[in-house]
Formats: C-alpha cells, sequence, structure tokens
C-alpha cells in the first residue's frame, strides 16, 4: 500500500484527496493546508485521515511515501523539493515550477534519489488525448501541419501568473504528449486589462523545424466558454472540443491534394477533398483517476511517469519563453535545446 500525503486542499486538492482514496494500492494519510477551515472539510469527509497545517509533519511522516502537491504554482518548487529530500516521491500540480531552472533542479533531485518525480498534466489521461496520440502516431492524419487551439471564459482572475500559466499550460502539456516534438522559437502577444495584474489575454505562436506551426489563444475575459481544437494534418483533420457531453473528438476526411498541372509541368493544382466526419469511442474514466493508478504503479514499480519531470520541464520552458517575448511585443524567443532528454 502506497501512503499518500496531500499539500494543498484549495480547488483542486479535493480531487486530488478523492481519487487517491478511491485508489486501489494507495491509502490517503494525511493532508495539510494552511488553512484550518480547510482541514474540518477533510476530516468531516475522511475521518480516518489525519491533517496539519504545516507541510514538515508530511515529511516526517514515516506511512507517507509520496506527496501530491496541490498549492499555488509558487510554492510549488520549495515544498516538492522538500518532500524529494525527505525520501517522498512526488505528484506535482501543472505547471511544474515558476522557472524552468527549477524544474531541472527537480529533475536532478529525483534521479538522485531515485524517486519518481510526476506532473499533473490532467489533460494527458482523458480518453480524447489519448485516441489523439494514438491517431497520430498510427498516421492516421498524415503528417501534422498545424495545432490550434482556443481555451477562454469568463475565468478567475489569477494574481500570480498570466493567462497562459493557467490555461495554454493545459495545450502545451497536450502538445507535449501527441506531437512529440519541441518547438523551435515562440513569440506571444498579450495585455492586462486590470492594473498590476498579469496578462489576462493571450495569443501564443510556435515555430517548428519543418511545416508544422502551433498556436494557442487564452483568455480570461470572454463572454463565452470555448475549449476548441484542431489538429490538422496532410491525411485528415481532428476537432477536439471538450465541451461536448460526446462526442468530443470528430475526425474530418477532409483536405487538399496537390496534382501537377497538365498545362505547365511546375505549377501545381489545389484540389479539395470533402469526406466523411466520425467519432471515435473515447474512454470514459475520469482522467484524474487514471492519472492517480498510473503515479501508483510508478512508485510501486519504480516506472518512469508518461507526464514525469521532463513533460513538466518542456511545458514550464515554453511558458517562460512566451512570457519573455509577450514582454517584448511578440518578438520570437529561441529555445535552446533541453539539458535532460
Ligand atoms: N490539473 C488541473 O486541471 C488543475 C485545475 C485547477 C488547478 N490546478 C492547479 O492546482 C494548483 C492549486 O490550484 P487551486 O486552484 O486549487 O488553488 P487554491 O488557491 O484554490 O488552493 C491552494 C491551497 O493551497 C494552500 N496552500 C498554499 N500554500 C501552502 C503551503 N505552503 N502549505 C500548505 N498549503 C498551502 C492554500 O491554503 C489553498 O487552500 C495550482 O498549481 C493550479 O495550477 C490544476
Amino acid at each position: 500500500m502506497i501512503g499518500v500525503g496531500v499539500i494543498g486542499y484549495g480547488y483542486w486538492g479535493p480531487n486530488l484527496v478523492r481519487n487517491f482514496a478511491e485508489c486501489q494500492g494507495a491509502a490517503v494519510r494525511m493532508v495539510c493546508d494552511l488553512r484550518p477551515a480547510q482541514l474540518e472539510k477533510v476530516e468531516r469527509r475522511y475521518p480516518g485521515v489525519r491533517t496539519t497545517t504545516t507541510p514538515a509533519d508530511v515529511w516526517n511522516d514515516p506511512a507517507v511515501d509520496a506527496v501530491v502537491i496541490a498549492t499555488p504554482v509558487q510554492y510549488h518548487f520549495d515544498l516538492a523539493l522538500a518532500s524529494l529530500r525527505a525520501g517522498k516521491h512526488v505528484l506535482v500540480e501543472k505547471p511544474m515550477t515558476s522557472t524552468s531552472e527549477q524544474a531541472s533542479r527537480l529533475i536532478e533531485e529525483a534521479a538522485a534519489r531515485k524517486l519518481v518525480l510526476m506532473v499533473d498534466h490532467t489533460f494527458v489521461y482523458t480518453g480524447a488525448v489519448r485516441k489523439m496520440r494514438e491517431l497520430t502516431e498510427a498516421g492516421e492524419l498524415g503528417d501534422i501541419y498545424y495545432y490550434d487551439s482556443v481555451r477562454i471564459n469568463l475565468g478567475l482572475f489569477q494574481h500570480d501568473v498570466n493567462v497562459l500559466w493557467d490555461l495554454a499550460v493545459h495545450d502545451l502539456s497536450i502538445m507535449d504528449y501527441v506531437l512529440r516534438k519541441q518547438p523551435v522559437s515562440v513569440s506571444a502577444t498579450g495585455l492586462a486589462h486590470v492594473p498590476a495584474r498579469p496578462e489576462n489575454i493571450a495569443y501564443m505562436t510556435m515555430f517548428f523545424d519543418g511545416s508544422l506551426i502551433a498556436h494557442v489563444h487564452a483568455n480570461w475575459l470572454s463572454p463565452v466558454k470555448v475549449r476548441r481544437t484542431l489538429l490538422s494534418g496532410s491525411r485528415r483533420m481532428l476537432v477536439f472540443d471538450d465541451l461536448e457531453a460526446s462526442e468530443k473528438i470528430k475526425i474530418y476526411d477532409r483536405g487538399i491534394s496537390l496534382n501537377p498541372s497538365p498545362e505547365n509541368v511546375y505549377q501545381m493544382l489545389i484540389g479539395y477533398r470533402a469526406g466523411d466526419m466520425w467519432a471515435p469511442q473515447l474512454a470514459v474514466s475520469e482522467a484524474l483517476s487514471v492519472e492517480a493508478a498510473h503515479f501508483v504503479a510508478c512508485v510501486r514499480d519504480g516506472a518512469r511517469p508518461e507526464t514525469d519531470g521532463e513533460a513538466g520541464l518542456h511545458v514550464v520552458r515554453l511558458l517562460e519563453a512566451a512570457t519573455e517575448s509577450m514582454a517584448h511585443q511578440g518578438r520570437p524567443v529561441p529555445l535552446g535545446s533541453t539539458v535532460h532528454s
């Protein structure tokens, strides 16, 4: 049985506690939050789980094998590092850290101690995103031309991170998992409509080697909620609409074909293909339950998680570069190669 301690019981923490409480092979031993009122909720709902306002209690408890961190991002690094130093495996919320340097540091610490370090890139564990990867890997979409996502709503204005760190982070984790390619540079523009607050609207473009481009539009100040992603390839195109109750993924057998002109061999004629659309069957399990089971299995078997520290680092590097680009009205920021691979 893997003993789990959870630090941070605000909005997202309860989802993690519930899924680990229901996860076979795991037992929630302790929940930590700075706010006693939050802990009262834990005590009422999970009478056997100990509570504390002191993170060190979690690190000092020998019944805790793994720590799950669900605090605001600015505390992720210190809490994760201290957990690893206490010999605990770590599952940390997205985005993994506030800087790529911190992310690298956590990767090193976990590797040196042979501990599991995993990031909660929740979308990776959804049936929809797993299907996107399966179709892409099987070549069903052909060569991927673009990833284009809109993630907007009237959202909670965060005071510590801009909208890219809150919303685009999901697209970056999906791209990391589905495309398995790292952008070579990033350009972003955005604006803050509330003085002294981070940008609440942003447009982020990522350039890759070859003919692939990606774009994410994230906005907390939209009258409507949209969660729509297009993944377009040379053979087929896919639309992922997360707000659809069923049929979240639709595949379109549509696109263009290039044919040499009969009059001029150097000229290509564009032919249009408008074929069928279909919606594949998707796994319906709650993403966090799949993810909790995966984390527990990795801890038990000493395996590498699908969303490991490297995946977390890839995403933080992009967010960092995008924030730098935004400060310079979209100036492209090159991305050096990842230190680890
Ligand atoms: N994976 C997802 O889809 C998803 C969704 C929402 C939030 N999140 C992530 O979860 C994290 C938390 O977000 P939230 O919306 O729950 O925030 P929140 O502010 O609602 O909750 C954070 C909680 O952490 C507690 N806390 C802060 N510092 C602490 C410390 N040092 N020790 C113990 N407790 C501490 C606070 O008291 C608070 O209750 C963020 O990283 C966020 O990005 C992920």
